[in-house]
């Protein structure tokens, strides 16, 4: 049973397979959180907690007399705001008589086989009945304000999932300004905080940090996940490793405004709250009206390297969905580095042609093909082609590409508008802005205001007329500014707050519609790059463009950043040309191969410029990449080096579920003289096994290659790259 409740203490335990959350409801209803880590069944954890003498305020009023307890040292489930816990809340509220105060008691809960979901907003799916929901309820008893909060128990899987839905019983609006989907307070203990910080070009690079006695914020105010932060943090304890060490993630899965506030507080205990970003964002909760978070996604593990193998496993099999998320991702090859605005259809054709050639499976049509577009000043909005950029028109273009045997994609942006556009002219009242103000700009673009009807159905009609007018397998949708001058002009002044959330509502009901409606199309997502790579986009794209850098050698870094949380089928991974684009470094073709083959793989360049053996090089990959997907994709990936920290080599590996095959790759990013060779321990083998390397002569150990490890003779040049493929043979 993964959800037990003992009636008698009023304490509810949720197991997973090597996890145990537990909390408890007092005799006043405060539901305290007792302990989230390392399996361990038959205890009630309170033994740690009440009784004691502590605090210098917070007693409850029940307990004046006794003064044993204190809210404000008490790790608790949904903190309350205002009444006694200075530490951080899960939810800050204006109630109609202008008091903060809020103070959520236990009521209620329920058992529920099954998943939750949540309405308008993604979350995972259960389609195997595993897993288990439970809901509490809590009510604070002089506001009304009423607070469901949901646990998805996935026992198998290691993960509980977590959303709060507020709802409103009495008789004036209540004011929403910060609301948590989950809040956990972890024990005594001195704690780091992983994030994953960076700019555009440059997304998710791993940041490790001790927690000192502060408040810090992990978030973005940019109307997307954002490329400066990711809704995604661990907790982990300060001696923590790969292999070893508490560690606690937690993921958003929500693709606008984000806060992860981690505060660790006087008795050194540890809380995180997680939600909606509350800068800007105040929703007002009529009487009789309800509002979701989105929701979290925890998990606790021994070292970070299971945590990723966890979070890897639930996005493939309970967060992306439809035809591709476990499929073969056809290989593809996008036109943007290779033409980038300077399209004709003959270009396009003669690399299509060349892709064809070199067992490329998709080719994709990259900005550029609509009307207007001759360069980033103009044109989007306005979902039609032209004679000015394709004088023959789309359908043409798709038929030569089809007749080559390649599947067809295409570019769009759809949340953005340039000033010259036709829709613009029609519609300037249809972007972000204040009235009376000049609306700040980024690529010459303003964002489409999804949180209108209106809106959103006129994106809807392109795109399913795009859809169902040509033969399109896959879209790759683009998203290229941060949202500001955030203000709706169909909303009154009061409920401009809530506009930043129902832009994401309006994107996530507009995507729901299109991935339901055309279930071949495979959809990639992408925002200048990595700028909304989060598990809400996952939901509706199996993969996402992880950066506008496709150099190898710091994409390297990117990807190793991504990999803590995100499987290696949702990086979109490409092989450009050199030097490359945004860089001007070269590196060997061979390095770009294995770097890009780790994710959801593909070329952008000009196939032409190749010579002849590089081409058969590039046949070779595309051969290799159909070979090793299942295991690059579906198996345990292993990050044997951190290229954070100064080495001069960067490794990494996957082995299959079954421990039967692995691949390492190997890059060297720094050439170093009369240095010794690449030497790396194995991971994730089986230390019985017998298993022979195919590039070398010789069988070994999986306990020899894991203990003793493996050299591999040092290579010189530029950036070489090396593979080693393992097969058990006994
Ligand atoms: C963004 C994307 C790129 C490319 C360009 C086109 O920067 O990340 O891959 O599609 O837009 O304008």
């Amino acid at each position: 049973m993964s959800i037990i409740f003992d009636e008698a203490k009023r304490m509810i335990t949720l197991s997973t397979k090597h996890s145990t959350y537990q909390m408890k409801a007092d005799d006043y209803g405060y539901l305290w959180h007792l302990y989230y880590g390392s399996r361990a069944d038959g205890q009630d954890f309170s033994y740690q907690y009440l009784g004691q003498d502590v605090g210098f305020s917070g007693q409850p009023y029940e307990e004046k007399d006794s003064r044993l307890i204190s809210l404000d040292t008490t790790p608790q489930e949904y903190p309350s705001f205002g009444v006694g816990d200075y530490r951080l809340s899960g939810a800050e509220v204006v109630n109609p008589d202008g008091s903060r105060c809020l103070s959520f008691r236990y009521v209620s809960h329920e058992v529920r086989n099954g998943k939750y979901s949540i309405p308008g907003l993604p979350a995972s799916y259960d389609q195997d009945g595993i897993a288990k929901t439970l809901v509490i309820t809590l009510k604070d008893p002089s506001s009304k304000l009423g607070v469901h909060l949901y646990y998805g128990v996935f026992e198998e899987l290691d993960i509980i999932t977590r959303a709060a839905e507020f709802f409103n019983e009495g008789e004036g609006t209540i004011v929403l300004e910060r609301v948590s989907s989950a809040v956990l307070d972890l024990p005594f203990g001195k704690w780091d905080l992983i994030h994953f910080h960076g700019r555009h070009c440059m997304e998710r690079q791993f940041g490790r940090a001790p927690m000192g006695h502060f408040i810090t914020e992990i978030s973005s105010g940019r109307g997307m996940s954002s490329h400066q932060h990711n809704p995604f943090v661990i907790l982990c304890d300060k001696e923590a490793t790969e292999d070893r060490g508490d560690c606690y993630g937690m993921m958003l899965m929500y693709s606008g405004n984000f806060e992860a506030k981690v505060e660790r507080s006087q008795m050194e205990d540890l809380r995180v709250a997680m939600g909606i970003g509350s800068k800007g964002f105040a929703w007002n909760l009529a009487p009789g009206e309800s509002f979701f978070t989105p929701e979290a996604i925890l998990c606790h593990a021994d070292g970070f390297a299971s945590l990723s193998h966890r979070y890897h496993r639930f996005i493939r099999h309970h967060v992306t969905r439809g035809k591709y998320h476990l499929a073969h991702r056809p290989v593809l090859v996008n036109s943007w580095e290779a033409t980038y605005f300077d399209l004709d259809e003959d270009r396009l054709v003669a690399l299509a042609k060349e892709a064809a050639d070199l067992g490329i499976e998709l080719f994709v049509l990259d900005d550029g093909w609509f009307k207007g577009r001759k360069d980033d000043n103009a044109g989007l909005g306005d979902w039609f082609d032209t004679p000015d950029r394709l004088p023959h028109g789309l359908g043409s273009l798709i038929s030569k590409i089809r007749a080559l045997g390649l599947k067809f994609g295409l570019w769009v942006e759809p949340e953005m508008v340039n000033e010259d556009s036709d829709l613009y002219r029609a519609h300037p009242d249809w972007a972000l802005s204040v009235p009376g103000r000049l609306p700040a700009m980024g690529r010459n673009q303003l964002v489409l205001d999804l949180s209108r009807k209106d809106v959103q159905e006129y994106l809807y009609g392109a795109l399913k007329r795009l859809l169902t007018e040509h033969e399109i397998s896959y879209i790759k949708w683009d998203f290229n500014r941060c949202l500001a001058d955030v203000y709706s002009r169909l909303l009154p002044a009061e409920a401009q707050g809530e506009v930043a959330h129902r832009f994401v509502l309006g994107l996530y009901g507009l995507l729901e519609r299109l991935v339901n409606e055309f279930p071949d199309v495979l959809f990639e997502g992408c925002a200048g790059g990595g700028g909304r790579f989060d598990a809400g986009m996952l939901y509706y794209t199996p993969q996402i463009w992880c950066s506008d850098d496709t150099d190898a050698i710091p994409r390297m870094r990117i990807q190793h950043g991504t990999s803590f949380g995100y499987p290696v089928s949702a990086m979109g991974s490409h092989v450009s040309a050199v030097p490359n684009h945004q860089t001007g470094r070269p590196t060997p073709l061979d390095t770009r191969g294995v770097v890009a083959m780790s994710g959801a793989f593909g070329y952008e360049l000009d196939l032409g410029k190749l010579t002849d053996a590089e081409k058969e090089e590039v046949r070779d990959q595309v051969r290799m990449f159909r070979e090793d997907e299942a295991l690059i994709h579906g198996g345990n990936y292993y990050r044997l080096t951190n290229p954070t920290e100064i080495g001069y080599f960067t490794a990494w590996e996957f082995v299959s579920e079954d421990k039967n095959r692995a691949l390492v790759n190997l890059v060297m990013d720094i050439a170093q003289a009369n240095s010794f060779p690449l030497h790396i321990r194995l991971k994730g083998l089986d230390p019985k096994a017998v298993y022979r390397i195919e590039e070398a002569d010789g069988t070994y150990t999986g306990a020899a290659l894991m203990y003793a490890g493996y050299s591999y003779p040092r290579v010189l040049g530029d950036y070489p790259s090396a593979q080693i493929h393992l097969t058990k043979i006994e």
